[in-house]
């Protein structure tokens, strides 16, 4: 039987936040290594450049195509040379992947000034300022993907304003971004995810949370960083050539379900 084409052969990616931010594997990292067994080559970003290093280290070991940069993605100078050293180390860029965020519980009563401005800072400039300079670049290559992580939380209500608040901005600018550039074979989506198990959430979770959280969805199975890392695979192939500015759900039904009364 004839070998299977890998979905992203010759195309290069960038990942920010391609580490995890605890042992195991988060959104980022999932992410990166199943572009790597597609055949992407691909940068790894991360603030903390050994999170990157480790994901490097998985994807190494499989014999895949990517290298390690530190960078901090909230400083314009910094998204610019990320952007470069795709260039660099790879000659184009097709692909570009903000998954960074952070999480902040308050409410507006409670949040200090600090807490929103960094909330804001990470989770959503981070975005305009990756995008900023990649999209050029891709625009010389004749186009390409924006993957956005937002999360079901910047859909519906959620005890955690601040970070409701960025990930709805993010859905926004998704839209916007989509519209803006569409037109030069930018295409621009976002994944939703649900409550995955992730380094991220498993040092805030007790058991008895975790399975609340996944006895709340319709599939009633825990969802992780690899069911993320698969929409961004489609999402960044050329099987999903005619769609953008979507908010793709990735969260077992559970945006899509009437809350149980009985
Ligand atoms: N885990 C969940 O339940 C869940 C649900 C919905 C959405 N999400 C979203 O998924 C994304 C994170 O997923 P993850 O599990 O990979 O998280 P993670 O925290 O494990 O990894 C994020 C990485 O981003 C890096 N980072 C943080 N700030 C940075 C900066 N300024 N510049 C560069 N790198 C930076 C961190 O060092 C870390 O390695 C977030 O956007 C989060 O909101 C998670």
């Amino acid at each position: 039987m004839a070998e299977r084409r890998r979905r992203l052969e010759n195309k290069v990616a960038i990942v920010a936040g391609a580490g995890s931010s605890g042992p195991g594997i988060g959104n980022g990292r999932a992410t990166s290594a199943l572009f790597a067994r597609e055949g992407a080559s691909v940068l790894l970003v991360d603030s903390e450049v050994e999170r990157a290093e480790e994901t490097l280290a998985m994807i190494a070991a499989e014999g895949g195509t990517a290298s390690a940069l530190g960078a901090d993605v909230t400083r314009a100078d910094e998204c610019e040379r990320m952007v470069e050293s795709a260039l660099e180390r790879y000659g184009r860029l097709d692909v570009l992947v903000n998954v960074v965020g952070i999480l902040a519980f308050d409410s507006v009563v409670d949040v200090s000034e600090e807490t929103w401005d960094r909330l804001m800072e990470v989770n959503v400039k981070s975005v305009v300022l990756a995008s900023k300079f990649a999209i050029p670049r891709m625009v010389e290559g004749g186009g390409g993907s924006i993957i956005n992580v937002s999360s079901i939380a910047g859909l519906r209500a959620y005890s955690a304003t601040p970070y409701t608040t960025s990930k709805a901005a993010i859905n926004g600018l998704t839209m916007s971004m989509a519209y803006d550039h569409g037109r030069d074979n930018i295409r621009v989506n976002a994944i939703a995810p649900g409550a995955v198990y992730t380094p991220m959430v498993a040092g805030l979770l007790s058991h008895r949370q975790r399975e609340k959280r996944r006895e709340a969805s319709m599939l009633g199975t825990e969802g992780t960083g690899w069911d993320v890392g698969w929409a961004a695979v489609y999402l960044a192939s050329d099987e999903s050539r005619w769609v953008t500015g979507t908010i793709l759900t990735v969260d077992a039904g559970i945006t899509g379900k009437v809350p149980t009364l009985l």
